[in-house]
């Protein structure tokens, strides 16, 4: 395999311009007016996508638009899309849907859509038919070209759709970033996905698998710290692969270890690790690295090795345990949290129960449950599925009951007990006016003199329910 290509420097050049050219429209318009453009960018997905809507929202401040979450106000209004499940593409289509009524009150207003839903022939034909209002459309490998689609766009005088796929898979470096709030970033490792589990659409929307350049990575993250980032996720579909394609030698854990020397007071984590690569080293390394938290989150899907098998996941439930085990013996005080499919076609009771076994075992911290989800194009929906709606919605049920009496357990255990924690905001208790994370990533509500937003604080735990842990400075 080889290593991804960078876009060209004249390109992203060929962007800034872009960006130039639009900004002294938006100037003009601003000097007329009085103010700057609006913008709404939203995100619709997973972390990869809030962190590809961040690249997308630095070119927004640098084309001279202030961003809003006012649609009434926007002049451009932008969605990131997911197509993970039909019910994500049904709440982009919905809100989409909405807009016609912006689009008539103001014309001029641009709609735009991006990312993983639409990067589907299919849905993108149907906006195309079914949304006129919307005026760009552009798929995950085109995002780097935002500039110069949205100058067609507002020059053109037609819509504008860019589905190109990943046929080059390319990374695009150099670009603008907008980051959130200053404690908490994303930080993509890698783009793509090489798994192609059988329900997933991922594989075909984000294309092939391909890997940041380490020395670029480094030097961003040493930006975040920099910056005063002090809680920094590194982010791929399965970082355990990271560095495969680049050939260098350089894998997950040796980048991991790479970024855990830049000095500095910080949290390192990371999603998602794939059980098919984590390795014992890869605990190990968490072990030995002073700035990873003791957070893991390894999603498992089911815990019957026939489903594991026509998942196309690559592991079995008995290799799942050793994994756990081995990174509770290295960190026993590891928060794990886990991703669950029910209702995978011809997923019988006792394939379920298997899976109810295994959440009992392990003892989560936190699941994320799905109802499987036929995704056209994905082998998996043309297996036969004989289980009805009210079956699986039963077994759905009954899993989160299971899961709620674990995770209630598991949260009693920190009664009492004394925290290192992360401030990174505000509480809605009046009581606990501040809201921080764990190292392991629990929520913790907080009370006590001299917390501040961005600083590590030691808590002692006063009082815990399902969704959040309460405390107080010592
Ligand atoms: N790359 C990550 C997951 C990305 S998608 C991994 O492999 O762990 C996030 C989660 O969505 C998956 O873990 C899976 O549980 C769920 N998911 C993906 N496709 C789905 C589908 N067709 N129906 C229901 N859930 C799905
Ligand atoms: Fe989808 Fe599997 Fe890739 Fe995760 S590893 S994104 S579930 S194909
Ligand atoms: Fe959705 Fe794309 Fe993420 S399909 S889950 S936004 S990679």
């Amino acid at each position: 395999m080889c290593a991804a290509q960078i876009v060209p420097e004249e390109q992203i050049q060929r962007q800034y311009e872009y960006m130039d050219l639009i900004a002294a429209r938006n100037a003009e318009q601003e000097r007329l007016s009085g103010r700057k453009p609006r913008a709404v960018a939203h995100t619709f997905g997973c972390q990869q996508n809030f962190a590809d809507t961040e690249r997308l929202a630095g070119m927004l401040v640098e084309m001279g638009y202030a961003l809003t979450d006012d649609l009434n106000e926007a002049g451009l209004i932008l969605y990131n899309t997911c197509a993970v499940r039909e019910h994500a593409e049904s709440r982009a289509f919905g809100n989409v849907g909405a807009l016609t009524h912006v689009k008539k009150a103001r014309p001029e207003t641009v709609i735009a859509l991006c990312g993983c839903m639409v990067q589907q022939e299919k849905a993108a034909e149907k906006v195309r038919k079914s949304y006129p209002h919307v005026d760009l459309v552009f798929g995950t490998h085109a995002l780097w070209r935002f500039p110069e689609l949205l100058f067609r766009t507002l020059t053109e005088n037609k819509r504008v759709f860019d589905l190109s796929g990943d046929e080059k898979g390319e990374i695009a470096e150099g670009l603008p970033v907008l980051r959130g709030d200053g404690v908490r970033a994303w930080l993509s490792i890698m783009y793509g996905c090489n798994n192609f589990c059988t329900y997933c659409i991922v594989p075909y929307v984000r294309g092939r698998e391909r890997s940041r350049d380490p020395e670029t990575i480094e030097s961003e993250f040493r930006e975040l710290i920099a910056a005063g980032y002090k809680d920094i996720t590194l982010l791929g579909q399965n970082v355990n692969s990271y560095g495969r394609d680049l050939g260098q030698g350089e894998d997950f854990s040796a980048l991991l270890r790479r970024l855990d020397a830049v000095p500095g007071e910080y949290l390192i984590r990371f999603m998602t690790s794939h059980p098919k690569d984590a390795s014992p080293r890869l605990f190990d390394t968490m072990a030995e690295c002073r700035h990873v938290a003791r957070q893991l989150h390894l999603p498992f899907q089911s815990g019957s090795d026939e489903i594991l098998h026509r998942m196309n996941r690559g592991y079995t439930a008995e290799h799942y345990r050793g994994l756990i085990a081995y990174a509770r013996e290295k960190m026993p005080e590891i928060t794990l949290s886990s991703d669950i499919i029910v209702g995978f076609p011809g997923e019988t009771e006792t394939d379920f129960e298997q899976t109810l076994t295994l959440v009992r075992e392990v003892g989560f911290d936190m699941l994320y449950t799905f109802l499987y989800s036929k995704r056209s194009g994905t082998p998996a929906a043309e297996y036969p599925d004989h289980m009805t709606k009210e079956e699986k919605q039963r077994q759905f049920e009954r899993l989160l009951r299971v899961q709620d009496e674990t995770v209630e357990k598991r949260q009693a255990d920190y009664l009492g007990k004394r925290l290192r924690v992360l401030v990174d905001g505000e509480g809605k208790d009046p009581n606990y006016p501040y809201a921080a994370r764990t190292e392991g990533g629990l929520l913790v509500c907080c009370s006590g003199q001299g917390l501040k937003t961005g600083a590590f604080a030691e808590i002692e735990i006063d009082k815990t329910t399902l969704r959040c842990l309460f405390g107080h400075a010592v």
